[in-house]
């Protein structure tokens, strides 16, 4: 069997690669290179697609995080509560607002941030909590939100990797003041290029990140405020209005890969993050946990399949971090999870006979 790597865009870029190619016709042709037209059709089929009222596109997702924060007013002297179970750009965001991301360990099953434990960890300087639907799976959005009802806290959503997950129901990217999404060309939403984007509810919001992202103008030459350049470029607009159109079928696949590894893979070394009743995941990434991942990862590779590793560091032991003096066995959970995870095969092109001889290799690991 050929090698199965963790994730392989290949197959997706043939498939809309002639749709995405004529579009991009069409951006030369209106010379629609940054923000434009393009992007303003996908911000409207995006906010459609996420029941939100607005859809702003932007550069990335880590940008994304930085303007809802500096949209919600915050920064130096603030604290903002996130998982320590999650890729470092949630808490870049905090950062680059200039206030302070402070970490809540995870759930040791659903991996998500343990609602359990935010409370002992909010203060006066606390404004906001960034739940993260980490792994495609959303976090238990009701819950977070009654804690910050309660201490008149923001919510965001980190949902870069979730494009299309529903919460009981609902499709995410409104149930907070804001949802971040990354168009990175790998997620379950990705665009040929860099890219990211905000949904909110809230008009005041739109318009302030429409301005901030735009040099802190609403005028062209009239700066109303210190702004940044973190607009969505038009080849990449293009791009996900047409890969949009896939999300769904792309997603079900993905649906439909996990629901095998979930349910055919019995093997008692190897744990899976439990899928509670609320939330129904797109499966950005599947993770599991086995004691010796070392010897899963060479047997892995000894037969044919390459796994990945998300994430092998909690945020707050990297060294980015180090001056908020966190040490080892600070958050036990998110710990055990970076050193005992493994990503194994997950995008909507693999093929059946390449699931079940991930499924055969791990159920014969001993
Ligand atoms: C959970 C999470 N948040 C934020 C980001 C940042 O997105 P980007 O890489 O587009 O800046 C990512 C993706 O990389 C992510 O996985």
């Amino acid at each position: 069997m050929e090698k199965i790597p963790c994730l392989d865009l290949k197959g997706q870029n043939q498939q809309v690669k002639e749709e995405i190619f004529e579009l991009f016709e069409k951006v030369f042709e209106k010379t629609a290179f940054s923000g434009g037209y393009f992007v303003e059709e996908f911000e409207k089929s995006f906010a459609g697609y996420c029941e939100s009222n607005y859809a702003l596109g932007l550069s990335n997702g880590t940008t994304a995080l930085h303007l809802a924060m500096l949209a919600l007013e915050i920064g130096e002297g603030d604290e903002v509560i996130i998982p320590a179970n999650t890729f470092i750009a949630t808490a870049w965001g905090v950062s680059h607002a200039g206030a302070t991301p402070v970490f809540v360990d995870c759930n040791p099953d659903t991996w998500e941030i343990d609602a359990t434990k935010i409370e002992e960890k909010i203060t006066s300087k606390t404004k906001a909590i960034i739940g993260v639907h980490l792994y495609g799976q959303p976090f238990d959005i009701d819950r977070v939100k009654a804690i910050c009802d309660k201490h008149h806290l923001f919510l965001v959503e980190d949902a870069a990797q979730a494009q299309g997950a529903r919460y009981k129901g609902k499709t995410v990217g409104s149930f907070g003041e804001m949802a971040c999404f990354s168009f990175y060309p790998g997620k379950n939403l990705g665009a040929c290029g860099e890219a990211g984007g905000i949904t909110t509810n809230n008009e005041a919001y739109a318009n302030r990140i429409q301005s901030l992202r735009n040099h802190g103008s609403m005028v062209r030459y009239f700066h109303d405020e210190i702004g940044y350049n973190y607009r969505m470029g038009g080849l990449e607009g293009a791009s996900l209005i047409v890969k949009l159109k896939y999300l769904d079928s792309w997603n079900n696949r993905r649906r439909a890969i996990a629901k095998r590894y979930l349910s055919e893979i019995k093997n008692d070394k190897i744990k899976m993050q439990t899928q509670p009743d609320f939330a129904d995941s797109v499966f950005h990434l599947f993770v599991v946990t086995t004691e010796n991942k070392d010897d899963f990862c060479q047997y892995l590779t000894e037969n044919d399949i390459i796994p990945a590793f998300h994430y092998p560091v909690p945020c707050h032991l990297q060294k980015a971090y180090a001056h908020l003096g966190h040490k080892a066995g600070d958050f036990p959970n998110s710990e055990y999870l970076a050193a005992h995870c493994i990503s194994l095969p997950m995008y909507a092109e693999l093929l059946d006979n390449q699931v079940s001889h991930i499924i055969a290799v791990i159920n014969k690991y001993e």
